[in-house]
């Protein structure tokens, strides 16, 4: 019931406030004799972690995994696996004149409603530090797909827009992605995007952006059709990532002005003739690549004045210090192929329970 738990086969529990001891999950429903290359999840962790350039939030911290359980010799148990992430770097001082109002964009004041007393330092539990643990918990769950499938799914995701500043599809290349600060798989927008962005944070403004994310190599015949779609839990996934305010797959809402709604099928060597539906069709992947793109808000936390009220309801202007990421939407690249892997698992695992070994599982 309260909302901490993701996953119905590969179970992820998730804990921890951004300035407590530490952050951390379980993550039950593991095949056991999986062989876990743990570097794996700490370079998934680096990807995420902050301090990484002048674009992000300078909070550094060394985001070190130590898993507790669940792992024997290197390979997982079956049993649940729990993993730890200390919060080496909080600077709680910063939020002391927080503590009282509540700040435009974040949680706060949901939280007041719902807990009466909560943890305001970092933005507690409704932090984005609590990401960390799904990356963690994303990089085992790429895992156990690889060990399962025979052919490996890729997830990769993409900033394709930063603010106003948009990409070209004719210059996507993945290499491109791994060069530059943004994650932006098009060589020539990053120039553009460095003097944009850094005119933004210049400016003690901030701006949302656009990740899509691109699933090949999965195979046809994952998700349940009716509540548990495959689309509805990457939709549930994807939007339950801090500042995400819309998730599309496929056309998305484009569709609506389309003239038309189908993919029509072909012989063997193509057998979709296009990819409008974004590799879902009746909750249930059809092997063609899975395309989701979500939109993030702009960062609420930035030097502007704003108003706003306290716990006793008096109007106040406040302005929010700290470190903060002028585009949260970079930090979000590896959290959404994170989550993507965590729903790909499960379903994985799903298909398993009802339907048997793979590779019964047809391309
Ligand atoms: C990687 C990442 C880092 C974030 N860092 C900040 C931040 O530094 N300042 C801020 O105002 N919001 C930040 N956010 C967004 C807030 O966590 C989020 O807006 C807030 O908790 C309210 O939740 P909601 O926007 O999802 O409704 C971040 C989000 C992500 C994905």
């Amino acid at each position: 019931m309260p909302g901490n738990q993701f996953g119905q086969a590969l179970v992820l529990t998730s804990w921890g406030e951004s300035h407590g001891t530490a952050i951390g999950g379980v993550l039950d429903g593991i095949p056991p004799g999986i062989q876990l290359n743990t570097s794996l999840i700490q370079q998934a962790l680096n990807r995420r972690r902050p301090g990484q350039s002048i674009h992000v939030t300078p909070r550094l911290e060394s985001d070190e995994i130590e898993i507790l359980s669940g792992l024997y010799d290197g390979k997982t148990l079956g049993t649940p696996l729990s993993f730890m992430i200390k919060n080496s770097n909080h600077d709680s001082a910063a939020y002391d004149s927080y503590k009282n109002i509540f700040r435009p964009g974040h949680a706060d004041y949901g939280y007041w409603k719902k807990y009466q007393h909560y943890d305001h330092r970092g933005g507690g539990r409704a932090s984005a530090r609590e990401t960390a643990v799904r990356v963690a918990a994303g990089a085992i769950a790429q895992q156990v797909l690889t060990t399962i499938l025979d052919v490996a799914p890729l997830v990769r995701a993409a900033l394709v827009q930063l603010g106003t500043c948009t990409i070209s599809y004719d210059h996507w290349d993945w290499q491109e992605r791994e060069k530059n600060p943004f994650f932006c798989p098009d060589a020539q927008a990053v120039p553009v995007w460095e003097t944009y962005l850094t005119k933004v944070k210049d400016q003690g403004r901030s701006v949302g952006a656009i990740i899509e994310v691109c699933v090949q190599n999965i195979p046809a015949g994952l998700g349940e059709p009716v509540y548990d779609k495959l689309d509805a839990d990457l939709a549930k996934a994807l939007m339950s990532i801090n500042a995400v305010k819309g998730v599309e797959i496929g056309d998305g809402f484009a569709c609506v002005s389309a003239s038309q709604g189908y993919d029509e099928m072909g012989n063997d060597d193509e057998l979709f003739l296009s990819n409008r539906a974004g590799g879902i069709i009746g909750g249930i992947s059809t092997g063609q690549d899975i395309i989701c793109r979500l939109a993030l808000k702009p960062t609420s936390s930035t030097r502007q004045p704003r108003q706003t009220i306290t716990k006793d309801g008096h109007v106040v202007t406040t302005e929010i210090h700290g470190r903060h990421d002028p585009c949260v939407g970079i930090r979000a690249v590896p959290i959404a192929e994170a989550m993507v892997n965590l729903v790909l698992a499960d379903h994985l695992l799903r298909w398993r329970g009802q339907c048997g070994e793979y590779p019964i599982l047809v391309k």
